[in-house]
C-alpha cells in the first residue's frame, strides 16, 4: 500500500493544502493535481530541464523533487511569472529575440535565466550558456536563447 500524507506547499505566493502519496514528484503534483502545466515533463530523469522551477530563488528539476520534501519552500513556476497583465521581463526578451520555436523548452529556459539573472544581473554571454547548459532544446534554438538571455540582461 503506498502511503499518503497532508503537505502544504506555497507556489506563486499561495499555500495549497493537498493530500499526496508520498512518492510522487513535484512535477506530478503541479502538473496532475494543481493543473500548473507550464511546467514541462520531458525526460523525467533530471537531465532534459524542461521541468525546471525556482524553489528558493535556485533552478531545480521538479521531475526529480519528492512533493513531501517541498513543504516550507518558496516554489515559483513559470506561471508566476509576470503579474497577469504584463510578462516578466525575461519572458518578454524570449519573445523579442524570436527564441520561441516549439515553446516545450521554453518554461524551463526562461525559469533557469530567471534565476541566473536574479543572482547575477549582468552575466556574460559565457555566464548565460553556463548556466542553461543543462536546458535541451530539442528545436536547437540555442543562439537566440543565449541572446534573449542577454537581451534581458541589458535592457
Ligand atoms: Fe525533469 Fe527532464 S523532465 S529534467
Ligand atoms: Fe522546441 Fe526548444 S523550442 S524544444
Amino acid at each position: 500500500m503506498t502511503e499518503s500524507t497532508t503537505i502544504e506547499l506555497r507556489i506563486n505566493g499561495e499555500v495549497h493544502s493537498l493530500e499526496v502519496e508520498t512518492r510522487r514528484t513535484l512535477l506530478e503534483v503541479l502538473r496532475q493535481d494543481l493543473q500548473l502545466t507550464g511546467t514541462k515533463r520531458g525526460c523525467n530523469q533530471g537531465v532534459c530541464g524542461a521541468c525546471s522551477i525556482l524553489v528558493d530563488g535556485n533552478s531545480i528539476r521538479s521531475c526529480l523533487s519528492l512533493a513531501v520534501a517541498m513543504q516550507g519552500r518558496d516554489i515559483v513556476t513559470i506561471e508566476g511569472l509576470g503579474d497577469g497583465a504584463r510578462l516578466d521581463p525575461v519572458q518578454q526578451a524570449f519573445l523579442d529575440a524570436g527564441a520561441i520555436q516549439c515553446g516545450f523548452c521554453m518554461p524551463g529556459m526562461i525559469i533557469s535565466a530567471k534565476a541566473l539573472l536574479d543572482k547575477n544581473p549582468r552575466p556574460s554571454k559565457a555566464e548565460i550558456r553556463h548556466a542553461l547548459g543543462n536546458n535541451i532544446c530539442r528545436c536547437s534554438g540555442y543562439v537566440k536563447v543565449i541572446d534573449a538571455v542577454h537581451r534581458a540582461a541589458t535592457t
